[in-house]
């Protein structure tokens, strides 16, 4: 068998397009979307991720407003500067890019964000409603996950999803969002004993671990679902996921390709958010 591709970029471009156009509407009521990129210190690949942020923005017609601050900036500081972008009218949505300097607690500047412009959604209000199902930004990643599953129109109901990684930002939040699909759910992470016995069980495998392919062709169902979050060099120095791509998907149905899949809706989730901050906003 030869998976099919959920291609992130064809899906990406689909679902950007409608948020041009939303955003088009707001800014013509005089309500251009906001978005505030706050960057500290000089992390060259959160320089990268910022600039793609911001340049998704511009596509969009969403409005964005980079701070940049050496790695010098004192915590309070910072925190000061997100009291004013929280009752900045023309901010809809605030993301401070993470890591932070070690001298910043990173949970504590978060917490700051007022949750209705936490469109990373890492405040513990939105991890609390995506957790009891009430409204709130869910995380980009596995949001964009999601929608790439919505996309090929996968039924998660009565599933076995087994997503590997527990981090707050892609493991705890992607198994929650399974779950609320009606999906049956394990977490796998570094001190499961068997994870080959997992995998071996699951309809759908996310592989969030940071580990270059180590989700093997051997570890998979004939016929599974894979979404692949890495983003590793391999030993050329290549791009590539936490999944073997040219093996596994020889024994999957669907597979994602790293870069061109996740990666691009992580950003378009952001762009989705952003949207839907102004909206509320607005009312
Ligand atoms: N650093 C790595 N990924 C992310 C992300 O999704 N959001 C923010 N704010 N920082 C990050």
């Amino acid at each position: 068998m030869t998976a099919q591709l959920i291609d992130g970029i064809a899906l990406s471009k689909q679902l950007r397009s409608e948020v041009a156009q939303r955003a088009a509407a707001l800014t013509a009521r005089g309500r251009q979307p906001g978005l505030a990129v706050v960057l500290v210190g000089d992390n060259p690949a959160s320089q990268v991720y910022v600039r793609n942020k911001v340049k998704a923005c511009e596509e969009s017609g969403i409005r964005s407003v980079m701070e940049k601050y050496d790695a010098t900036l004192s915590e309070a500081d910072l925190l000061a500067r997100i009291t004013a972008l929280n009752t900045d009218p023309t901010i809809h949505g605030i993301l401070v890019q993470l890591p932070l300097p070690a001298h910043i607690d990173a949970q504590k500047v978060i917490e700051a964000i007022s949750p209705d412009k936490d469109v990373d959604g890492f405040h513990v209000a939105s991890a609390g409603a995506l957790m009891t199902g009430l409204p709130g930004f869910w995380p980009c990643t596995p949001h964009g996950c999601i929608k790439m599953l919505e996309h090929i129109d996968y039924d998660l109901k009565g599933k076995h999803a087994v997503v590997i990684g527990r981090s707050n930002i892609v493991g705890k939040p992607m198994a929650l969002m399974l779950l609320g699909k009606n999906a049956t759910v394990t977490v796998c992470h570094s001190a499961t004993k068997d994870l080959k016995a997992q995998t071996l069980q699951a309809d759908v495998i996310v592989a969030a671990v940071g580990k270059a392919k180590m989700l093997t062709a051997d570890m998979v169902k004939p016929g599974a679902v894979v979404i692949d979050v890495g983003m590793n060099r391999d030993e050329q120095g290549k791009l590539c996921g936490d999944v073997d791509f040219e093996r596994v998907k020889d024994v999957a149905s669907w597979i994602t390709p790293v870069p061109g899949g996740v990666g691009p809706m992580t950003i378009t989730m952001l762009l989705v958010n952003t949207l839907e901050a102004a909206q509320r906003a607005v009312g």
